[in-house]
């Protein structure tokens, strides 16, 4: 029986294999944040050569990025991204996330959206049929923190503030249990529209193209 670590790693060396024979040297790659990717980073690492460069979601990946050799560049810099390798919270069939467990939701959303496609990359612990048994990460702007927790009652939610927690754009973090979201982008809109919500962990509306899924049977391959 493999660990869950075990099976990060498994997830990790597919996404290696599956992004690799896509690099050109000129490519640029967008690298999300989390303890599955910091497996990508460093399988990545001996492969330096092979491509340009890298865009970072979070100060997290961007310093084990350079410990590894990997130039990061700056997001304002780079025209087109064809791919990002992130993780995930959860993830449903449909490959709507829930994302932000580490706090690095809204730059992981920023990266992702200029990047052709999204490979997400799981432990099989992460497929669910349906979203929502993970507290929903919605970063906030701090003086906004309570009106956006009303309104998030009002939605049915249950907010918890992350404690101690700042994230890297300065701002805080609530954990929202008890949300129903019917239909998942619709959801996305809803909270996008609450005034101080600077970005909510619902990854509906960009969702992922393939989803690399590691289970105790082997890496299954997830695609729209
Ligand atoms: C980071 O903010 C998150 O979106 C991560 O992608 C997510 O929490 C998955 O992390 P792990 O790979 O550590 O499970």
């Amino acid at each position: 029986m493999l660990t869950q670590d075990e099976l990060k790693q498994q997830a990790a060396q597919a996404a290696l294999d599956h992004v690799l024979p896509q690099l050109q040297p000129d490519s640029i790659l967008g690298v999300g944040t989390g303890s599955t990717v910091d497996r990508f980073i460093d399988l990545l690492a001996p492969h330096r050569q092979e491509f340009r460069a890298a865009v970072s979601s979070s100060e997290r990946s961007t310093r084990r990025l350079r410990a590894a050799g990997i130039e990061v560049l700056d997001l304002n810099d780079v025209a087109a991204l064809a791919l990002y390798v992130d993780g995930a919270d959860e993830i449903d069939p449909q490959l709507n996330m829930v994302k932000g467990g580490g706090g690095a939701l809204t730059r992981e959303k920023i990266v992702a959206s200029v990047a052709d496609r999204f490979v997400c990359i799981v432990d099989e612990s992460k497929l669910v049929e349906r979203l929502g048994a993970f507290p929903l990460p919605i970063e906030v702007i701090p003086l906004a923190r309570e009106a956006v927790a009303r309104q998030v009652r009002q939605l049915g939610g249950q907010p918890c503030l992350r404690e101690g927690f700042v994230t890297d754009n300065g701002n805080q973090i609530l954990d929202v249990s008890g949300l129903n979201y019917g239909d998942p982008a619709e959801f996305e809109a809803l909270l996008n529209n609450i005034p101080g919500v600077v970005c909510c962990g619902l990854f509906a509306i960009s969702g992922a193209q393939v989803a690399l899924v590691a289970g105790q049977d082997g890496v299954s391959r997830l695609e729209l």
